[in-house]
């Protein structure tokens, strides 16, 4: 086993060193290594080292997602320290849907997301599940808030086609809002029509006195209003929805108020974050995405709901197969979410989190924020650019500054970029037109990265007729 280990941790380590001058991307699979890839297990065994030589030839075909020059979509980065975590919890494969299968692992676990709570000043009464990321998360509220507000007695799914009229509960979006809350309410049997999308100012965020009105003719017009989604921090612009003021419409119409914080959520650990997160308190419930702003590896998300016995009240059930459970005082997180056997995902934050302390976390989100702040101020001084909107978190947005720049030279100035292959970007629409996103979040992207990217940018403004 530990010579196994070894060459494990060997080739972790050789690609965790070669992280800092990796090539940005490089996603074309030749077609030999594809069909290398897609063979299925021989019969006889396999050295172990032709294997990882396999893995290391597959991984190295992908978007660089865990080095420093990525900064396309929302990266995170992949803490390794979390991966060790994710190790532990694997070979020990304790059984955590159910406190009392597991009750050490369990605690574990209910520890960091009391912690979560805490952080996020919910009150006794609250309390949360870690999801697989933020899309789980936000299916998993999503239920829960239909079942909390229009309870069972009221039909939910329309038949397709069927006009708004015919919609019993509505749930209130915006077009800036992540595209997993439409999808979770498709999963759950949402009618399209069921889901109406507020309109946003010209900063990208929601309307205030818009949604009100779009609510209160809702209302009126024989609809049941049940759940208004905010976002901290949008895909597209990282915009901070106002979360004060929609708490309170959402109070008045006893709506739930969700407050998507995927993206921006732990900035909460900073001053100028939770400045700016002012309000997430108020709110019925909260997904996060430490995958996104905790660094941590893909596949770890969190929902924080304010009364835990809503989220229960929705995916609690039993069977004659299951123990008898003793009541106690820890959660069974079978019974607050959509799976039944799960292994335990606390570890993957606590050890990281113990283990180099939260102070570590709190400065590098706020490297992070002095970091775009710096890319934002550099990139709105050239004038050949148009820099929209602000930088509110750690996303800037940059197009080709003139009125008659179409669509077609900024993709090229996107590809022109990337091509470098020291920097990895994406674009998104807004305005209606195409805009270059810079977000930056990988706890291993730091100055220097982003004074190269900055100057690729204004080396490409040239070369774009
Ligand atoms: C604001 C926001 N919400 C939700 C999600 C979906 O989260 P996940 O990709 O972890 O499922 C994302 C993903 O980028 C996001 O940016």
């Amino acid at each position: 086993m530990s010579l196994l280990s070894e060459l494990v941790i060997a080739l972790l380590a050789e690609f965790v060193d070669g992280l800092d001058n990796a090539a940005a991307a490089r996603v074309e699979l030749p077609d030999d290594l594809a069909t290398v890839l897609g063979q299925p297990p021989p019969e006889q065994p396999t050295g172990l080292p032709a294997l990882l030589d396999t893995v290391r030839q597959a991984a190295d075909h992908a978007v660089e997602t865990a080095g420093p020059r990525f900064f396309g979509y929302i990266p995170g980065g992949g803490l390794f320290v979390s991966a060790l975590a994710e190790l532990l919890a694997q070979t020990l494969n304790r059984y955590t849907g159910l406190s009392d299968i597991a009750p050490g692992l369990v605690a574990l676990e209910d520890g960091v997301l009391r912690w979560l709570c805490q952080l996020f000043g919910l009150p006794p009464g609250a309390g949360g599940l870690l999801t697989t990321g933020g899309s789980m998360a936000t299916l998993s509220m999503l239920v829960a808030a239909r079942q909390d507000r229009l309870g069972d007695s009221v039909p939910l799914g329309i038949p397709r086609g069927a006009t708004v009229g015919s919609a019993p509960g509505t749930i209130y979006v915006s077009e800036q809002t992540n595209h997993c809350v439409r999808k979770a309410a498709r999963i759950a049997g949402l009618a399209a029509a069921q889901v109406r999308t507020l309109p946003t100012t010209a900063e990208l965020r929601i309307d205030v006195d818009a949604a009100a009105a779009m609510i209160a003719a809702d209302r009126a017009a024989g609809l049941r209003p049940f759940l208004l989604v905010a976002t901290a921090g949008t895909t597209s612009a990282g915009v901070i929805d106002p979360l004060v003021e929609l708490a309170a419409l959402a109070r008045r119409h006893e709506m739930w108020c969700h407050v998507d914080a995927c993206y921006g959520g732990f900035f909460q650990l900073t001053e100028r974050g939770r400045q700016r997160l002012a309000g997430i308190e108020q709110a019925d419930s909260i997904s996060l995405d430490p995958h996104k702003s905790l660094f941590l590896p893909y596949g770890t998300g969190v929902l924080l709901v304010r009364k835990i016995s809503a989220l229960a009240a929705a995916h609690t059930d039993d069977a004659d197969y299951l123990p008898d459970l003793h009541g106690g005082a820890l959660p069974d997180f079978a019974h607050l979410g959509a799976e039944l056997t799960r292994g335990n995902r606390g570890l993957r934050l606590w050890l990281p989190l113990h283990l180099h302390g939260v102070q570590a976390f709190r400065a590098a989100l706020d490297e992070k924020l002095d970091l775009a702040h710096w890319a934002h101020t550099e990139l709105s001084a050239d004038d050949r650019l148009e820099v929209p909107y602000p930088c509110e978190l750690s996303t800037v947005l940059f197009r080709l500054r003139g009125s008659n720049t179409r669509d077609g030279d900024n993709e090229a100035f996107l590809r022109r970029i990337n091509a470098t292959n020291r920097v990895f970007l994406s674009g998104t629409r807004l305005d209606g037109r195409l805009t270059l996103r810079l977000c930056v979040l990988s706890h291993r992207t730091h100055a220097r990265h982003v004074h190269e990217a900055v100057s690729i940018i204004r080396e490409f403004v040239e070369s774009i007729p």
